[in-house]
C-alpha cells in the first residue's frame, strides 16, 4: 500500500461508522436468522451499511462445493471468515450467520480481526427446542438417520466458553437480540 492508497479508515470516514463483524453461532433452528434479519433492518434504518453473511445462502454459492464433513465445515468458516474480513476492511457491519460447531474455527476466524471487531454471539436455543421447532424438517429427517453428520444428533456443537454476547431465545424476541447486539456494536 502505497501513502495514496485509500485504505480502510477513509472508507469508515466516508460511511461515518466503524465496521464490524457480528458472528452468529447456534445450533440450526435456533434463530440465528432471524436474529440477523432483525439487526440488519435495525442497522440500516440507523444508516449503518451492513451486510448479512448467511450460512444456508453461502453453501449455493461460494461454497456449494462443500457439504458437512468436520473438513469441509472448517473450509466452510474459514472462507465465510475471509469474505467478512474483507468487507469488514470495506468498512461494513457484517452480520454472520453459521453454524460454525467448532470452537477453533470460531477463534480462527477471530484471530483475523483486530480487537473489538469481532462480537461472538452466542444463540442459545436448546436442541430440544430446536428440535420442536424444526422449521426445515430436517431434525426429524436426522433422527431417522436420512441426514449425516446432523449438528447436536449426530455431530458436535462446542458450545462458546466466552462470546461476547449470549441470546437466551427463551427470554428474548429476535427484536429485544437485536437491541442487545446494537447497544455492545454502538456502545450506547
Ligand atoms: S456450518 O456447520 O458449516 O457452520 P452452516 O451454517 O453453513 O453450517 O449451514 C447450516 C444449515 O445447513 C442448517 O441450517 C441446515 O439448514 C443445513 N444443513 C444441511 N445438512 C446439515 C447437517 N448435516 N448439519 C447441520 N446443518 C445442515
Amino acid at each position: 500500500m502505497n501513502e495514496q492508497s485509500i485504505g480502510r479508515a477513509d472508507r469508515e470516514h466516508l460511511n461515518g461508522h466503524h465496521g464490524a463483524l457480528v458472528w452468529l453461532t447456534g445450533l440450526s433452528g435456533a434463530g440465528k436468522s432471524t436474529i440477523a434479519i432483525a439487526l440488519e433492518q435495525r442497522l440500516h434504518a440507523l444508516g449503518i451499511h451492513s451486510y448479512l453473511l448467511d450460512g444456508d445462502e453461502l453453501r449455493l454459492g461460494i461454497n456449494r462445493d462443500l457439504g458437512f464433513t468436520p473438513e469441509d465445515r472448517v473450509e466452510n468458516i474459514r472462507r465465510a471468515g475471509e469474505v467478512a474480513r474483507l468487507m469488514v476492511d470495506a468498512g461494513l457491519v457484517v452480520i454472520a450467520a453459521f453454524i460454525s460447531p467448532y470452537r477453533a474455527d470460531r477463534q480462527m476466524v477471530r484471530e483475523r480481526f483486530a480487537p473489538g471487531d469481532f462480537v461472538e454471539v452466542f444463540v442459545d436455543t436448546s436442541l430440544a427446542v430446536c428440535e420442536q421447532r424444526d422449521p426445515k424438517g430436517l431434525y426429524a429427517r436426522a433422527r431417522r438417520g436420512e441426514v449425516p453428520n446432523f449438528t447436536g444428533i449426530s455431530a458436535p456443537y462446542e458450545v462458546p466458553e466466552s462470546p461476547e454476547l449470549r441470546i437466551d431465545t427463551t427470554v428474548c424476541t429476535a427484536d429485544d437480540a437485536a437491541s442487545i447486539i446494537l447497544h455492545r456494536l454502538l456502545g450506547a
